[in-house]
């Protein structure tokens, strides 16, 4: 196995910062890449919560004057991830979310901030840091898309290069006049290159100029080359689609094991499946629903937003309440739908119950006693919540899209084991249908316990899914030797 070095570039990583599942996706990556011979290292913003670990590591380069602002990288390890912050106060030491101020509002500069971080991530691609020099340099989402852009518009030698979509809906677009700030040159502004609907577009740079793209499951692969699924960037993904491939995500199997997880009140596997009841209770306690081991419980962990359809499941909450069952919902986000949810369970004592907030403990609690997980979602890159609840006999609903469709295995699926429920179109009709199917086969405790086990034995780690990126970082090397 050709040992290979790669440089991986993401905006947040889990457990140091987060905001979704890019996070899981960058935590998680690099450690089971080590079976494959990849050695990674990834560079993230040094925001508060990573200047918390990293203040005292080895300083690798310092600048006086770093896009506006003194600036230094440093290199470190935490929690078995090898790590290269760029601390660059003047853009990153702000409290809260990465990517808005207090308001919501994005933050003015997000441009130079995200630009500062793919210029570095380039200079390491060139061989800024002698002792690591990358084979690869592998840009997630927007936030990295210039990476690839920077590393061809320098010229000369430079690594392979590899972009990977998480959301197609968040492009990272910006004036044209930020070109000129952040080292990029004039040339670069038409539509061949960086320049989008009159602005530029760090996804489009990204996806423009690396040498190849994936996503994060072969039918969003697909989903993204339509006008609708590609959101303004499907001809191009159409023209690169021999560079396009989709590789399902994994999760963190030592995170998300209910046989020795800190976070439930009791702990489980496939032979003990009824503590799942008392975890059930727990659940129903916190969420001040009426205890009850006969309703079905329906769990949900979300952001609020569009994308999870979750205006739908407002929608059949009277499907809920007459089939009986329960709602445990925790998320934040829009706050439409906050006040939509929050109304439901005023309205709904016992019935619906639902928390606005994040919380890592809860959603552990969520997937270990709920008797089902449910993800609508209008699109979904791939989904990590469903791919939890599978290990946790939590059984998912899910809309036929994305790594959803690609992830649960369908009851109604002739010649395979059923996993779960999925539902097409995204309609409140469609989801209303499939919860009374769901409501019915959950009477049905040997049918619900066979669903339980093929979740249970689904192969949902990181295990797999890195060998195929090791797979294709080691193609994209060879491709650019011959
Ligand atoms: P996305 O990245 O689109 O938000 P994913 O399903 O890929 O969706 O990942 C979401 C991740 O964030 C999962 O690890 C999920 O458990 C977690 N999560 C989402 N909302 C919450 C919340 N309110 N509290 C705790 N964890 C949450
Ligand atoms: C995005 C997507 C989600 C995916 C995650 C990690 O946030 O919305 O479907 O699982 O990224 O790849």
């Amino acid at each position: 196995m050709t040992p290979v070095r790669v440089l991986a570039v993401a905006s947040e990583v889990y457990p140091i910062v987060k905001t979704g599942g890019l996070a899981d996706v960058a935590g998680a990556l690099p450690i089971a890449l080590k079976a494959h011979g990849v050695e990674m290292r990834t560079l993230m913003p040094g925001y508060p919560d990573v200047m918390r670990w990293f203040s005292g590591a080895e300083e690798i380069r310092r600048w006086p004057d770093y896009f506006g602002g003194p600036g230094r990288l440093l290199a470190g390890s935490h929690d078995g991830l090898d790590l290269f912050v760029l601390d660059v106060p003047h853009l990153y030491a702000r409290p809260g979310n990465p990517y808005v101020t207090r308001e919501g509002t994005d933050w003015p500069d997000n441009g130079v901030r995200f630009a500062a971080l793919s210029r570095v991530a380039a200079d390491i691609g060139h061989g800024l840091v002698p002792a690591f020099v990358p084979d690869v340099v592998h840009a997630h989402d927007w936030q990295a898309g210039l990476a690839p852009a920077y590393l061809h518009y320098d010229g000369g030698a430079r690594p392979g290069t590899v972009m990977t979509i998480h959301n197609m809906a968040y492009q990272g677009k910006f004036a044209p006049e930020l070109i000129g700030s952040i080292g990029l040159p004039w040339h670069s502004f038409n539509t061949s290159e960086l320049e989008y609907f009159g602005g530029i577009s760090f996804l489009k740079a990204g996806l423009q100029f690396a040498d190849r793209i994936t996503t994060v499951s072969p039918t969003y692969a697909q989903e993204i080359q339509s006008d609708e699924g590609g959101m303004g960037l499907g001809g191009l993904l159409r023209a690169r689609a021999d560079a396009l491939s989709g590789i399902l995500n994994g999760i963190d199997t030592a995170v998300w094991n209910p046989q020795t997880d800190p976070h439930i009140a009791y702990r489980f596997g496939a032979d003990d499946l009824t503590f799942r009841a008392a975890n059930k209770a727990v659940l129903q306690q916190q969420f001040n629903l009426d205890s009850s081991d006969e309703a079905p419980l329906l769990g949900v962990i979300s952001r609020l937003s569009w994308q999870k359809g979750l205006d739908l499941l407002l929608e059949v909450i009277p499907t809920i309440l007459r089939e009986g069952m329960q709602l445990a919902l925790l998320g934040s986000g829009d706050r439409d739908l906050q006040e939509g949810y929050q109304a439901a369970a005023r309205a709904n004592p016992g019935r619906i119950g639902v928390v606005i907030g994040y919380d890592e403990i809860l959603a552990h609690l969520i997937q270990a006693g709920s008797d089902a997980l449910l993800v609508p979602s209008r699109f979904e890159p791939c989904g990590l919540t469903q791919l939890c609840a599978l290990r946790y006999g939590a059984v998912p609903i899910v809309s036929r899209v994305g790594g959803l469709e690609d992830t649960i295995v369908d009851i109604g699926e002739a010649g395979r084991e059923a996993t779960g429920f999925k539902f097409g179109p995204v309609t409140a009709d469609a989801l209303g249908w499939a919860l009374h199917k769901a409501s019915t086969t959950f009477r049905n405790k040997a049918a619900c316990r066979r669903l339980q086990l093929s979740g249970l034995a689904t192969d949902v780690s990181w295990r797999n899914r890195a060998g195929e990126y090791a797979a294709l970082y080691r193609d994209l090397m060879a491709s650019r030797r011959r």
